[in-house]
């Protein structure tokens, strides 16, 4: 599914097996309370605490302001991290880039979220394409990011991109993996911080 981005788009400078670099628990925030706050904010927005929330490429933290409603299932690389998360009823380990299907019913979940982590995918429009399929009809997936992120795990083409270049990728990621009426919006200023990028879609 990713065969029409460019040659070595999805490669990364460090092709290691990723369970060895997020072996270790890293119980930090990657992004500056502001944009944390943002992300909350957007998905109170959005409406995503209202139903059942799977939020990918996790870790302790899934900035939710609240416990959603239908539960939260949380799944990423590190099992600790994923333990500690107040909110996950639910932790899966499963590294995306080797295994892209998500374990998960069809239409089981009211939204899917990713933040500050899109960027790490190989094949990021099987994870999505995987997305649409878990999200019931109506169902929204988040996809928020910044400006930072660990250069070494990150794809080739996003570390090459601008900012702008960036909300494109994440916008075409999703569109390739079906969805459409692709929303994009820039929810802090640059000036004040990091700034959070987020790209939104319902499922049809
Ligand atoms: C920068 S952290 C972001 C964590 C969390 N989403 C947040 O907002 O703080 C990147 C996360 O992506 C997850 N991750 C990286 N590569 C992954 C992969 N191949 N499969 C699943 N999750 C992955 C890691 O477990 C890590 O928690």
């Amino acid at each position: 599914m990713e065969d029409h981005w460019p040659a070595g788009f999805f490669d990364r400078a460090d092709p290691a097996d990723d369970a060895r670099f997020y072996a270790p628990p890293r119980f930090v925030t990657h992004i500056d309370d502001a944009a944390i706050a943002a992300v909350g904010a957007l998905y109170d927005e959005l409406g995503v605490p209202g139903g059942r929330v799977l939020d990918l490429m996790s870790s302790w933290v899934s900035h939710l302001s609240r416990r959603p409603d239908g539960g939260l299932v949380v799944l990423g690389m590190n099992a600790a991290e994923l333990a500690a998360n107040p909110l996950a009823d639910e932790a899966r380990v499963q590294d995306l880039n080797r295994d892209p299907l998500l374990p998960f019913a069809d239409a089981s979940y009211d939204a899917v979220t990713c933040c500050v982590s899109i960027d790490y995918l190989t094949r990021p429009v099987e994870v999505l394409a995987e997305a649409a399929r878990v999200l019931r009809p109506g169902g929204i997936v988040v996809l928020t990011f910044s400006n930072r992120c660990f250069p070494t795990k990150a794809v080739r083409g996003w570390l090459a991109a601008d900012e702008d270049g960036r909300v494109a990728i994440a916008a075409a990621y999703l569109e390739d993996a079906g969805f459409e009426d692709v929303t994009t919006a820039l929810r802090t200023p640059p000036s004040r911080g990091d700034p959070l990028y987020a790209v939104w879609a319902r499922r049809g």
